[in-house]
């Protein structure tokens, strides 16, 4: 056998045999240069064969073509097999199943505060409320004073107060001082238009602070929402009426009410309104607000005559009425963000 013959066969199965065990593009690269480049080994020998005898050259040359073709189509079938490996690969890579059951939005809830003042304001603003809301930040004036609670008097006791600005500037310690505020601004008004003063009725939901060490019914931060009606000639008895359709609306129709003597300066009288209802605590009787008459020293500092008006007013908790209504035990759920207590009432 001729030299050239070895050769030219030599390098076209020794090329097909490396081909065959290529795997990525560099390397087939790599290959194509080393076997079919300017420099290749077979394009090498193609040039030798410039050397042969003359008579062997045609058949060496057919030979030498015939590797070179072999190893071309050889390589572009390899690249085809390459690509489509490649191709699968990125399909396989991006296969979504269309059939996986997907993960469910997490759904945001109502807050059971938030519930609760809805369906306080929904009552009252039936009955012709305005839902009105004051400063958390509030002065001593309002909170105080104009409740007719004066500096010194023993009844600040009752409103372990935290002060912002010493003496004067206070955190609201209950909603109450929004009854002086909107009894003040309408009869404020009115005299300038020289006209009688105007009723009033307004709920007043927001939040009140308290120095008070926390426990399972007390919060040092904690909602109230304040009632208060004025006009002329109100009674204990429309007081009473308003406040047991109240208790019906929040706890159903078959509720007891109560209404016991109470002290709050800035009413008289005072009283405090319990429910009784099988459904909640096995019909104990519960209280769920303050209420009374409103003072007369307190109609007079917010300019209503209090010969010519009376009113009525009430201040509630709503967490308290949750805690009732839901069954909650225990008041530091409401703030501390814990989502196993909110996400019971997500509805
Ligand atoms: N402000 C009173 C409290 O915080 C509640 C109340 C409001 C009582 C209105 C009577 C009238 O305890």
């Amino acid at each position: 056998m001729h030299d050239w013959r070895r050769t030219v066969d030599g390098l076209r199965e020794q090329g097909l045999r490396e081909l065959s065990a290529i795997s990525d593009p560099q390397a087939l690269e790599r290959w194509r240069v080393g076997y079919l480049g300017r420099r290749g080994a077979l394009t090498d020998a193609l040039r030798g064969l410039s050397r042969l005898p003359a008579e062997e050259r045609p058949a060496a040359g057919q030979a030498a073509n015939d590797a070179k073709r072999a190893l071309e189509a050889a390589l572009a079938e390899r690249e085809g097999a390459l690509r489509e490996q490649a191709l699968s690969r990125d399909l396989e890579e991006e296969r979504l199943d269309v059939t996986m059951p997907g993960r469910p939005p997490a759904r945001g809830g109502l807050h059971p505060t938030t519930l609760i003042l809805r369906q306080i304001t929904a009552f009252f603003g039936g009955l012709g409320y305005q839902v009105v809301e004051g400063p958390e930040v509030e002065l001593e004036k309002y909170n105080f004073e104009m409740l007719n609670i004066p500096r010194d008097h023993p009844a600040r006791d009752m409103f372990d107060t935290m002060y912002v600005r010493p003496p004067e500037v206070v955190l609201r310690t209950h909603t109450s001082p929004m009854q002086a505020r909107v009894m003040e601004a309408r009869s404020e008004e009115a005299r300038a238009q020289h006209l009688p003063a105007p009723p009033v009725r307004v709920v007043v939901p927001g939040r009140c602070y308290r120095y008070e060490a926390q426990d399972a019914t007390h919060e040092w931060m904690f909602y109230q929402v304040e009632g208060l009606a004025v006009d002329v000639g109100l009674t204990m008895a429309d007081l009473k009426g308003t406040l047991a359709a109240f208790a019906r609306h929040m706890f159903g129709s078959d509720v007891k009410t109560r209404f016991r003597c109470d002290y709050f300066p800035f009413v008289e009288p005072g009283v405090d309104f319990s429910i009784s209802t099988p459904s909640v605590r096995g019909g104990a009787w519960l209280e769920i607000l303050g209420a009374g008459m409103v003072h007369p020293r307190v109609l007079r500092m917010a300019g209503y005559d209090p010969d010519a008006y009376n009113g009525f007013a009430f201040g509630m908790g709503p967490e308290r009425i949750a805690m009732l209504k839901y069954g909650i035990s225990d008041i530091r759920g409401f703030y501390s963000n814990d989502l196993r207590f909110l996400e019971q009432f997500a509805s």
